[in-house]
This record gives C-alpha cells, structure tokens and sequence, in this order.
C-alpha cells in the first residue's frame, strides 16, 4: 500500500472515529440486533462448548456453530426420539440444552443434558417431559448412542409444558420448569402439590467422574422448588450476583385466560406463585413485573446480564415477548418498585427499522454477550430461525470513544502536513 494511500485510509478511520463521537454526544444509547447464523428452524437452545456453541432446534437437531467464523456443522438430529410436529401450536420437541462437566481442570469429563418431549407409558398423559444424558467421548463429539434417561414429567397436553433445564452446579442443584399443560383454566393442577405440572422442581445431579469411564450422571432428591405456573418457558437463574450475596430466580411466565397479563416472578424455595384466583392464598407471590396484549403476548424469561460490552446494562434482567418481539430491560429502583424499558433494538444493525422477530430463548457466551434466539415473524414454516447478538449503536458510556475525538484531529493534522 503507497504512503498516500495508506494514510487517506487512516483519514477515513479518523473522521469515522470523529462521527461516532459525534453520535454519542446525543447521550441516547441505541440497540441493533447483529445477525451470528441464519436458516435455522426454531432454535431454542444453545450452550457454550470450548469455543463452539451448541445450537439445539426445537425439532430435534442438535449443531455446532464456531462463533468467529460463523460455520455451522450438524451433531445429531436427534428427531426420530422426540415427539414433534410442524405446527407452531404444538410445543412439543427438543425444548432445553445444558453442557455440565466435571471441576476437574486435567480432564474434565463433559456431558450434555436435555429435556425433550417422549412417549408417556401414563395413558392419561399426552406425553412426558423426559431429562436424558448424552456423554462427549475423549474427542468431543456427541455419543448419541449412549444417550440415557434421567427423570421424567408426565404432560396433560401438548402445550404449555415449560421444559427448561437450569443449572446451580456448585451447589449440585438443577431445576426443571414444568408449565401446567392445561388446555382450560380450570383443569390446571399449578397448586396441586401432588402434581409436578406448572412447577420449578428442584433436584440433586451427581455428576460422573472423570475416573470411572461407565459412570453416569443421576438425579435424586427430586421436589418441588416453587409452584403456581402457567408456562415458565424460560427463566434466569443468576448465581453470579456476589455484590448482594444473594441468587435471584428470574422467571416469565404466560397468561392463561381469564387472566391477560404475563408475568415475571423472582421465584424463592417453597412459595407460590400465580394470579389471583379463587384458589389464592393471603401469601401468594405477586409478579414484580407484569404487561398485557399491547406489550406482547408470549413473555420469554431472558437473562442477567453480566458483560462488558454494554456497561449500561450490567447486572439487569433482561427479557423478551414472542409475539411482539421486543427485548426489554427490568431493573429494580431504589423504590423497590421493577421497571422495565424497551430496548427499541432494531434488525441486523444495518437499518434502522424494528426488529420483526418472534423471541423464542435468550443465552449468552463466554464474554457474557446477550444471544437471542428467534425465528422471523413471517411464519411460514420456512427456515428463518436465528441466532442475534445484542449490540449497541452509540452510547454515551462508551469506555474509548472519548479518545476517538484526539486521534481524529491527530490523524486530520498528519494527513494535512505530510500529504497535502
Ligand atoms: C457490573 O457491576 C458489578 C457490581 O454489581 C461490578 O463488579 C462489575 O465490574 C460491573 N461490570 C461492568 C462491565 O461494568
Ligand atoms: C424506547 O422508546 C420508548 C418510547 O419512545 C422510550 O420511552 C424508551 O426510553 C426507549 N428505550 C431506549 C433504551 O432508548
């Protein structure tokens, strides 16, 4: 590259640096939404795995995706054990993802954990919400063959049946959200303390050694953690939170009618949940955030956010809606009172209309980036399932950018005397 050109390209980066600086000085943080992979169906899942993620479709197949090259490789379709169909009212299929190891730094010993729909022996089930294990063989890969069951929940019907996997593995604790399955208000069993349906259940995992090659994982202990629910879909279990000592629990959880609203619990062991109804109690929980049909209508429980890349969401839950594909933020005022803010993020980071997507499951990877899985809103059964990062346009705390200014007018100066 000749001298000239390589400094008219430094001038271009300079005023670049310039007009971002201008940008932030309007103090309004923007939100875009930046596209990682495309032409997935449904995803509902995925984990971290070296630095490779794990993509879980809501059909059954599981991929990899390298997150800096972007290629995707298939793992397994694992569509010929689940219970699934084509119709988007049937919530039936691969619903959770969960990679445990063991602490050992030599040889880590790795398994994946799912949740998925089954055949229920139970002739009064529609189907049961089955937790299984899949090793990873001494190379990393899947050994689908070895695939073995962990515990199961018997299912009413084909919808609303929760099914998220969430993991507190220092204290050797998991929790399966369960949905209440009910087609009709009425016949939900949410209080029903003998039933495991619209439930968080609470269970003991043993993991296997990193010594004994055969040994698989088991769960014990199994029992209610919180009950109440409609469909917690997806919650956040922030184990992270060492300034206030304290785990919090976030979950959404959907509107059954005659009640519209959905709603966000921050859940605690042994209490109830759910709105006011005939079977209320004086003590029940109430949500400490709820929204009706002109917010959206599908809440989708999301995460604490714990990166370095958006300072001025740290330590906010954030959360989205399915229908009206919105993320917002929840944040706790001095008040006590949660307040939530939508995030206006739009498509792709390359324009700036709405994002129109249907939210579907939020993650993170190693450097705590806020993943969003989603499939476009168009619906047609098509391949249109995504995987997005959360990004931010222009931000007034933008940790460099006030240098950005300097070595714009460095540069400018240089290009004029050496140049020109
Ligand atoms: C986020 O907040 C926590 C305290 O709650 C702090 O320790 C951490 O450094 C903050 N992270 C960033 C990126 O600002
Ligand atoms: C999004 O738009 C609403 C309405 O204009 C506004 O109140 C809110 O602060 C915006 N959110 C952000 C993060 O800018």
């Amino acid at each position: 590259m000749s001298a000239l050109a390589s400094c008219g390209l430094l001038l271009v980066l300079g005023l670049r640096a310039l007009a971002e600086q201008n940008d932030d000085s309007s103090g309004k943080e923007r939100f875009c939404l930046e596209k990682l992979a495309d032409h997935l169906s449904r995803p509902v899942a995925l984990e971290m795995i070296g630095e490779d993620v794990l993509i879980g479709e809501h059909r059954g197949k599981i991929s990899r995706m390298n997150l800096h090259t972007g290629i995707v490789s298939d793992v397994v379709d694992l569509s010929g054990r689940l219970l699934t169909s084509q119709s988007w009212m049937d919530h039936r299929g691969l619903l959770s993802l969960l990679v445990v190891q063991t602490d050992d730094v030599e040889k880590p010993r790795r398994t994946l954990l799912l949740t998925s729909s089954r055949t229920s022996s139970n002739p009064e089930a529609d189907h049961d919400t089955v937790i299984s294990a899949i090793p990873f063989d001494e190379n990393g890969k899947l050994d689908v063959e070895k695939e073995y069951e962990l515990t199961r929940v018997s299912q009413p019907s084909n919808r609303y049946n929760g099914g998220q996997l969430l993991a507190q593995l220092d204290k050797g604790f998991l929790y399966l959200t369960t949905g209440d399955g009910a087609m009709k208000y009425q016949q939900s069993k949410r209080f029903d303390m003998d039933s495991s349906n619209g439930k968080i259940l609470k269970m003991k995992i043993k993991l296997p050694s990193s010594s004994e090659a055969d040994e698989l994982a088991s769960v014990r202990e199994r029992s209610i953690f919180a009950s109440g629910f409609r469909n917690p879909w997806r919650c956040a279990l922030d184990t992270r939170e060492v300034s206030r000592g304290r785990t919090q629990f976030f979950c959404g959880d959907t509107a059954i009618d005659p009640h519209p609203e959905e709603e966000i619990f921050l859940v605690r062991q042994g209490k109830r949940y759910g709105f006011p109804i005939a079977e209320a109690q004086a003590d029940d929980e109430q949500a400490i955030y709820k929204y009706s049909l002109e917010t959206g209508a599908a809440v989708v429980g999301g995460r604490v956010y714990k990166g370095n890349g958006l300072p001025s969401l740290n330590d906010t839950f954030l959360f989205g809606d399915y229908v009206s594909g919105k993320i917002f933020t929840l944040a706790e005022a001095p008040s006590g009172v949660w307040k939530a803010n939508d995030l206006n993020a739009s498509d792709w980071c390359s324009s700036s209309t709405p994002a129109k997507l249907h939210i579907v499951a939020f993650a993170e990877n190693h450097y705590g980036d806020l993943l969003i899985l989603a499939d476009d809103a168009s619906r047609d059964g098509s391949q249109k399932g995504m995987i997005l990062k959360l990004r931010q346009i222009s931000g007034a705390s933008k940790p460099l950018s006030g240098y950005g200014k300097y070595i714009a007018i460095g540069l400018l100066f240089f290009f004029f005397q050496t140049v020109i």
